[in-house]
């Protein structure tokens, strides 16, 4: 029973239609044509952000169940990551670059890699783990020998733990 037909409220609106899609997105009302931050930000904040803890696993291969659901999140933002990668964002470039279907298909790529490091993590692989991190490692080579200018758009940079500091980030 719901709470308009338990109380009988019509009178605040119970039985109003509901509310319309706007106008051109009736096919997939939730998508959204534009993300709320650059590629750039995108790149520093997400992508990169996720891939490290997949590289930093085959090097230092997680030491408990925690660890490994750890790196399950990561290999699925990565997953996610490829699919925001369609979609351009405010960055001054970026509408170009994900107007080229090359550019789609490194992002697409992005999330299959993704996909494949969530199954080797699930699995508890590493080896697999291992194998997922070096096509991750093709796909942002590919991308960026295609794509990347010298000087971030924004001047946003990623750091890495790995390979320049493979520790483990700390578990509490
Ligand atoms: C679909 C293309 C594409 C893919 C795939 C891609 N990148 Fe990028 N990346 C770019 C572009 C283009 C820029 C520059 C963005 C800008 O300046 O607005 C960039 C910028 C970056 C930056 C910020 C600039 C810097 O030098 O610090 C980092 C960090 C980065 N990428 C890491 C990665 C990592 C790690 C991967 C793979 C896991 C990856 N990228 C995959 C296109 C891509």
């Amino acid at each position: 029973l719901t709470l308009c037909g338990a109380l009988g409220l019509a009178a605040i609106g119970c039985n109003k239609p509901p509310a319309q899609p706007a106008e051109g997105s009736a096919s997939s009302p939730s998508v959204s044509s534009q993300l709320p931050v650059s590629l750039n930000v995108a790149m520093v904040a997400l992508v990169n952000e996720s891939a490290d803890p997949i590289w930093i696993a085959a090097a230092k291969p997680p030491q408990s169940d925690k660890e490994w659901r750890s790196v399950v999140r990561a290999a699925y933002q990565m997953e996610v990551a490829g699919a925001l990668l369609q979609i351009p964002g405010t960055g001054p470039m970026d509408a170009e670059w994900t107007g080229r279907p090359e550019w789609q298909q490194f992002a697409r790529e992005l999330t299959n890699v993704g996909k494949q490091a969530v199954a080797a993590a699930e699995a508890r692989d590493l080896q697999a783990v291992t194998k997922a991190g070096d096509a991750l490692v093709e796909v942002c080579e590919g991308c960026h020998k295609a794509f990347k200018p010298d000087i971030p758009t924004q001047k946003i940079y990623g750091e890495l733990r790995y390979p320049l500091d493979a520790e483990p980030a700390k578990t509490d």
